[in-house]
């Protein structure tokens, strides 16, 4: 057995006896348990510090096993999951009643995805259940893209399956489905377009309803690090020392501690991938005491990728 597969065997033995595990997903690290178990979702808030109010998304390894958690699977649902699944599309729907009110935070509603990675789908199949999983970070602090950035954060969880650093690196695009209109809950790797381009007529935008959608991907304030993080227009600002910057194009003109280069030529995709793993490297590096970091035109992906720039900045706005 390759030590890949008895690591998943280990990790579903610690899910089976109730136990939380942190994994590798398409996008981010995910913190899971048995979707089933209230008990053992409670851990989950727990390590992560996590208020009650805000419900996980629970993940599947089949398409069959939507209907073990879910209801009202229309023939929208089954377009969507043909084209985007297994993928970063998470898919609000009403909830059958054998999931655990703590998953939900009490919503009628559950969101339910299948990752595009190979590890978590075997780890979901070994342990014969859904796994409810958030991003397995510490509540409102930068979400993870290796198994070292779990490890800085949640020291005391049980295990953390090593799957490299994460591919996609901003998590998943959140959708409630009714009827056959289809809303926009949370931008995410799968774009606006990816999404009009499969359904036409069909989606709205739930821009600022946040009374009605309990998400706290629409909090202001979400995926910060440590250290003050600030949107910056290059040009026009004098660095303090020990300053470290992001940009998403190649630059060799900035007279600063550090410099990290998301993409040669910003290329969506990889500004997307290397956005957390950037900000975690300032984070981690003792000489760097501040972080700035380019904006990208808020198009396709951008709109995803300044979501969680804008919330990472949010706290520290006011202080520029
Ligand atoms: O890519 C991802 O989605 C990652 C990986 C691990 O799958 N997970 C993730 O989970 O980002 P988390 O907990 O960090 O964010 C999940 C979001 C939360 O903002 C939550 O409020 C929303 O999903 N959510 C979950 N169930 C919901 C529901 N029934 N109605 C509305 N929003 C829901
Ligand atoms: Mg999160």
């Amino acid at each position: 057995m390759s030590k890949g597969s008895s690591d998943i065997l280990k990790a579903s033995e610690i899910i089976k006896r109730g136990g939380v595990v942190a994994f590798p997903t398409e996008t981010v690290y995910g913190l899971g348990a048995n979707a089933l178990d209230p008990i053992a979702v409670a851990k989950i808030f727990a390590l992560k510090e996590r208020p009650s109010f805000d419900p996980l998304i629970v993940h599947i390894c089949s398409f069959d096993q939507i209907s073990l958690v879910a209801d009202e699977i229309s023939p929208l649902v089954k377009e969507l999951t043909d084209k985007f699944w297994p993928g970063p599309l998470t898919i609000v729907l009403p909830k059958k009643s054998i999931v655990p009110d703590i998953v939900t935070s009490g919503l009628p509603t559950v969101g339910v995805r299948m990752p595009d990675n190979s590890i978590a789908l075997e780890l979901i199949k070994e342990c014969g259940t859904p796994l409810a999983a958030p991003s397995a970070n510490k509540f409102g602090n930068l979400s993870p893209v290796k198994a070292s950035h779990v490890k800085k954060q949640l020291p005391d969880v049980d295990f953390v399956l090593d799957g490299g650093k994460t591919k996609g690196g901003i998590e998943s695009t959140i959708v409630s489905v009714k009827g056959n209109i289809c809303t926009l809950l949370r931008p995410g790797l799968i774009t606006l377009e990816d999404i009009e381009r499969v359904m036409p007529q069909k989606f709205i935008f739930a821009n600022d309803k946040p009374e009605e959608i309990i998400a706290p991907g629409l909090l202001k304030s979400h995926y910060s690090p440590t250290k003050p993080l600030y949107i910056t227009d290059l040009s026009k600002i004098v660095f303090p020392e020990n300053s470290g910057v992001i940009v998403h194009s190649k630059r060799e003109d900035l007279n600063v501690k550090k410099i990290i280069c998301t993409s040669a030529d910003c290329t969506l995709t990889e500004v997307a991938a290397n956005l957390f793993s950037a900000m975690h490297t300032m984070e981690e590096d003792d000489d760097i005491s501040q972080i700035y970091i380019e904006s990208v035109a808020e198009k396709g992906l951008g709109i995803a990728i300044m979501d969680r720039v804008k919330k990472a900045a949010y706290r520290y706005t006011k202080s520029l």
